[in-house]
């Protein structure tokens, strides 16, 4: 599975860390910044990695910004991105079986490194339940072709 990956300033060190966590689990991923703490907006960067997803260049996108709420805001704009802010193993589970997340969103001023960690590995490795959820993710689909 290859995963697009960005980060605000806010963000940047634990997209840092992150990075190195992804080449230890065996998984691929593009970069697609920010490259220092110097102060930009994350809309920028989640649009860069909700394309690439929502076009299929990538299975799944991480994004961090401090909170991970701008992040996961401007992301779920993108039709077809169901991006799932998580701050725990559960949500990160329940936003993988349930909602078929396919961008997670963190919040680098929130939680530790350790915590990010454990999120990551467990929204990764989580499949899709289908079934009855399947049904509401067409929902969600028809409020994105109504505007
Ligand atoms: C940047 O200061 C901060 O607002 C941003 O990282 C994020 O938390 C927004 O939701």
């Amino acid at each position: 599975m290859k995963i697009a990956i960005a980060s605000d300033h806010a963000g940047f060190e634990l997209k840092e860390k992150l990075k190195e966590f992804l080449n230890e689990l065996g998984y691929g991923y593009k970069d697609f910044g920010t490259f220092s703490k110097e102060s930009v907006d994350y809309p920028d960067y989640a649009l860069r990695v909700a394309e690439s997803v929502a076009e299929k260049k990538f299975e799944r996108g991480i994004l961090v910004c401090g909170t991970g709420i701008g992040m996961s805001m401007a992301a779920n704009k993108v039709p077809g991105i169901r991006a799932a802010l998580c701050y725990d193993e559960k949500t990160a589970r329940l936003s993988r079986e349930h909602n078929d997340a396919n961008i997670l969103t963190l919040g680098a001023r929130l939680m530790s490194e350790k915590k990010a960690k454990e999120i990551v590995k467990v929204w990764l490795k989580t499949e899709f339940a289908g079934g009855r959820h399947s049904r509401r993710l067409k929902k969600i689909e028809e409020i994105e072709r109504m505007y």
